[in-house]
């Protein structure tokens, strides 16, 4: 590894570009703080998509300890935590209220939830991290389940507080308080869960979809399973990843000189410009897996038991795969990134995500005829080593 380079220290990560390349040309996989450190597109291809080789495991594993071990029956693990044959069954039950074509009907509510955003605009200047990319895909989640006002306005403090439980350089009291209000807000909803099934009055599409799955041999999943899968994989799972790809997605868009123009006249040019943002700047930096045998990865032998940390953002940035890597280019021959990973576990979000960003961004273009960065406007990364978005982004508007 890089002497001092750390990827679970969240200043280490801020801009960490050169060392990924470094790392990527002499020591693609590295060990670091008890974990092998994979930054090459071809190992974490490989990997991710081995599900045999390579199982699931806590998202954060030392958070867990930290918040003194919290064992958790498969009910209350988030689905990419759980392997086959769980997960098959867990993943087609969130999968069916986000295909494709289930996500095309959501597209009213995304519209109206956007318009409703930009409307609230001020006139001149606008920092649009914190007026629409936190705010957008946690009302979409709020209003696509129906929830009620008491829930719906507490769903971004609720991905925050996960993210809280989930930094390993969050303080333990901010961590122990974020943890409270992260299980309060569970509790409520799953008895507004019972209370939807009692009365049989099903509010949002997305809990219907829930409500309407059945297990393999017919019966109902449990309401802990529901529960999780509404608060973890939708709600935390869906608000600031999308939120940092589309505080990213504005920054590249303003970052090169007339492409905000461009793409204006050409709308066609958008959904290519949304992949490449995704691939330029990922939301998810990494993911993790446990070796379930000794299993050799290029030169590196990996014991059975030991963790990998996939560098997702480090593989979108490889050369190997994507030539002149760190340019941002929406004419891009190859998009197909690693921003939702590969194989079984890739992000079932993924369709919602799609929509949200070209919705949201067609919804800008057609508001604004023109948009640039404020002279003083800096990309800050969010502190959270996981994850990359700017913390707030200001921009000037010309309608
Ligand atoms: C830009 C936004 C997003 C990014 C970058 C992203 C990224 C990812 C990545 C990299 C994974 C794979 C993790 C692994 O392999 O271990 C994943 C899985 C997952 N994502 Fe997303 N995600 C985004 C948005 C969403 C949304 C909108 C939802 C739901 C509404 C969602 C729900 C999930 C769930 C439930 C999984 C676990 C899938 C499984 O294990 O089968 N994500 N996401």
């Amino acid at each position: 590894m890089i002497e001092g380079y750390n990827p679970m220290r969240g200043a280490d990560v801020d801009d960490d570009f050169e060392q990924l390349h470094v790392l990527r040309e002499t020591c693609p996989i590295g060990f670091v703080d008890g974990m092998y450190f994979v930054t090459r597109a071809e190992d974490v291809d490989r990997i991710g998509r081995d599900f045999k080789t390579f199982g699931q495991c806590s998202f954060a594993p030392t958070v867990d300890e930290k918040l003194g071990g919290n064992p958790r029956s498969d009910d209350l693990k988030q689905l990419g935590e759980t392997d086959r044959p769980v997960h098959t069954e867990f993943r087609r039950h969130i999968a069916s209220a986000l295909t494709n074509t289930a996500v095309q009907n959501y597209k009213p509510v995304i519209e109206r939830v956007g318009a409703a955003l930009l409307d609230a605009f001020p006139p001149d200047e606008v920092d649009f991290v914190a007026a629409f990319a936190l705010e957008f895909p946690a009302r979409v989640i709020a209003e696509l389940a129906g929830l009620p006002l008491q829930l719906a306005s507490r769903v971004r403090a609720y991905a925050t507080d996960m993210t809280s439980t989930l930094d390993p350089e969050v303080a333990d009291e901010v961590a122990t308080e974020a943890k409270a209000r992260r299980d309060q807000f569970d509790q409520e909803v799953l008895e507004f869960i019972l209370d939807v099934r009692a009365n049989g009055q099903v509010p949002g599409v997305l809990l219907h979809h829930l409500l309407e799955a059945r297990n393999a041999d017919g019966s109902s999943p449990s309401d802990a399973r529901l529960m999780t899968a509404f608060t973890k994989d939708l709600v935390f799972g869906g608000t600031d990843t999308t939120a940092h790809l589309l505080g990213n997605l504005l920054y590249q868009v303003l970052s090169v000189p007339g492409l905000y123009q461009e793409i204006r006249a050409d709308r066609s040019l958008v959904p290519a410009t949304v992949e490449e943002s995704l691939r330029h700047l990922s939301p998810v930096s990494f993911t993790h897996r446990m070796a379930l045998h000794d299993v050799k990865v290029g030169d590196t032998e990996i014991p059975r038991g030991s963790v990998l940390m996939l560098a997702l953002g480090s593989a979108n940035r490889d050369e190997a795969r994507f030539p002149d890597s760190d340019r941002f280019d929406i004419r891009r021959k190859n998009l197909n990134h690693f921003a939702f990973n590969k194989g079984i576990h890739l992000c079932v979000g993924a369709p919602l995500v799609r929509i949200e960003a070209i919705t949201g961004l067609n919804l800008i273009l057609d508001r604004y005829t023109g948009m640039a960065l404020a002279p003083d406007a800096a990309y800050k990364r969010v502190s959270f080593y996981f994850m990359r978005g700017p913390r707030s982004l200001q921009v000037r508007l010309t309608p």
